[in-house]
């Protein structure tokens, strides 16, 4: 490229910028970081009680120590839950479940027994108290191992224990998402499921 090339280039770069503009997004600032997928929360809960909540500000925090932190409304009953009993089963649901979970989702355990009226099946975890969801794909045993305040939310910090997924689903890189599929949160009644077409960057750039 010589100079002329160079100096054309410049000055094209210049008036592409001037060209590009954002505008205001009027939403809520969270929506444009989904769809986020939803994991399904169990607890221990007062008076011997076992709940389920639909989660999706959830995230991979470390690797060493294995953590996920899920950010909980200090007004759920979920929270209560975990003060009360500090583990949780962090359940991966399937798309077809996603009008339980989105029913999960609109109450509250303090109003009602959820495993009780969706008929939760729920089995035995292997190292801790809390329940594991039977009909989910995947299930991380945790113990909180930290929190934050922040908001009206409590973000907690859960140690994963050991992590479990049902046969013939997931390889060492992640689900299978041509045998199954996972909820992920758009807004309101709004899932999106995983394309399962994969998208391999290019190693460079040149
Ligand atoms: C798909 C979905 C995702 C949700 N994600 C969260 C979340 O990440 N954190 C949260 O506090 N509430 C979340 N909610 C709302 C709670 O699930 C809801 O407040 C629930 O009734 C709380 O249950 P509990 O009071 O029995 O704990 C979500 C709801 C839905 C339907």
């Amino acid at each position: 490229m010589n100079n002329i090339e160079r100096r054309g280039t410049k000055l094209l770069n210049a008036v592409e910028s001037l060209c590009v503009s954002f505008i205001e997004y009027k939403g809520v600032f969270y929506r444009l970081l989904h769809p986020r997928p939803t994991i399904l929360l169990i607890t221990l809960c007062p008076g011997d009680r076992v709940n389920a909540m639909p989660a999706s500000w959830n995230l991979p925090i470390s690797e060493e120590p294995p953590t996920i932190g899920v950010a909980v409304y200090r007004e759920a009953f979920t929270y209560q839950c975990l003060n009360h009993h500090p583990e949780a089963t962090i359940n991966i649901p399937s798309i077809d479940q996603v009008d339980l979970i989105y029913q999960l989702g609109s109450v509250s355990g303090k109003d009602v027994d959820k495993i009780r009226e969706f008929q939760i099946q729920l089995v035995p975890s292997d190292v801790i108290k809390v329940p594991t969801w039977r009909d989910a794909i995947a299930v991380y045993e945790t113990r909180v191992m930290n929190r934050l305040d922040v908001g009206e939310s409590t973000l907690f910090v859960f140690e994963v224990l050991k992590v479990k997924v049902k046969p013939g689903i997931a390889d060492e890189w992640s689900i299978d998402f041509s045998k199954t599929n996972i909820p992920l949160h758009g807004a309101g009644r709004v899932f999106y499921r995983v394309d399962p077409r994969k998208v391999f960057a290019r190693k460079s750039l040149k």
